[in-house]
């Protein structure tokens, strides 16, 4: 039985249902079934949050993932990306609001930016010798600012709708994401073969 994580609820998981119903795995997709197993395939499909993913992959719990390149890369774990597979686009930004006076990354120095992210934030200002305080929030990180619990933010941004609504304007992406499969040490050529329509290069 092969062993396939996907995100159960959240900006991933109705693509990644559809991208395994594309592949010709037939299974209901309800979100309130954790673990399902396909009618037509010995393929167990695991729904969990996105940021347990890469951990379920790479101690091989799970043959395979469907996640966001930015989840994988903030975890910090060390997972093999079989495919980028061309949907859920976006780009992680530095965002500030229209009236700062932040105009580019140099005046983040000594200023909160809050993220989700503090990895992947932490990396890009180390690389930039800038010295910020991070402000780690779970969510609806857009927010940080209008409640002046930050100066900026680090976040994602897919159709850009939520910076408008709070009026932030991007000044650096810091990252091109999309969904990825991701694939355990264990697994083998024999377990790829549930892709059948996907090249591997
Ligand atoms: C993400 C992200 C932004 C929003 C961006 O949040 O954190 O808030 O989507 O998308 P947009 O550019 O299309 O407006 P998500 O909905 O995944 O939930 P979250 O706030 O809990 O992270």
């Amino acid at each position: 039985m092969i062993k396939i994580a996907i995100q159960r609820k959240g900006r991933l998981a109705n693509s990644s249902k559809q991208f395994l119903a594309s592949l010709g795995l037939s299974f209901s997709g309800e979100d309130k079934k954790l673990s399902e197993i396909c009618e037509n395939k010995q393929v167990n499909i695991i729904k969990i949050r996105d940021n347990d993913i890469p951990k379920y992959v790479s101690e091989s719990i799970v043959d395979f993932g469907i996640v966001g390149l930015d989840v994988v890369k903030e975890s910090g774990k060390k997972v093999k990306i079989k495919k980028k597979l061309d949907f859920c686009k976006c780009k992680m930004v530095i965002a500030v609001p229209a009236t700062s006076s932040i105009k580019s990354i140099k005046d983040l120095e000594g200023k909160r930016i809050a993220t989700s992210y503090p990895k992947i934030l932490g990396e890009f200002l180390k690389k930039n010798l800038i010295k910020s305080k991070i402000v780690v929030v779970q969510g609806s990180v857009e927010l940080a600012p209008y409640l002046q619990a930050a100066d900026a933010v680090c976040d994602i941004t897919e159709t850009g709708r939520t910076l408008k609504e709070f009026n932030l304007i991007p000044i650096k992406t810091i990252l091109k994401s999309q969904a990825v499969l991701i694939e355990s040490p264990k697994a083998d050529k024999a377990r790829l073969q549930f892709f059948p329509k996907l090249s591997f290069n």
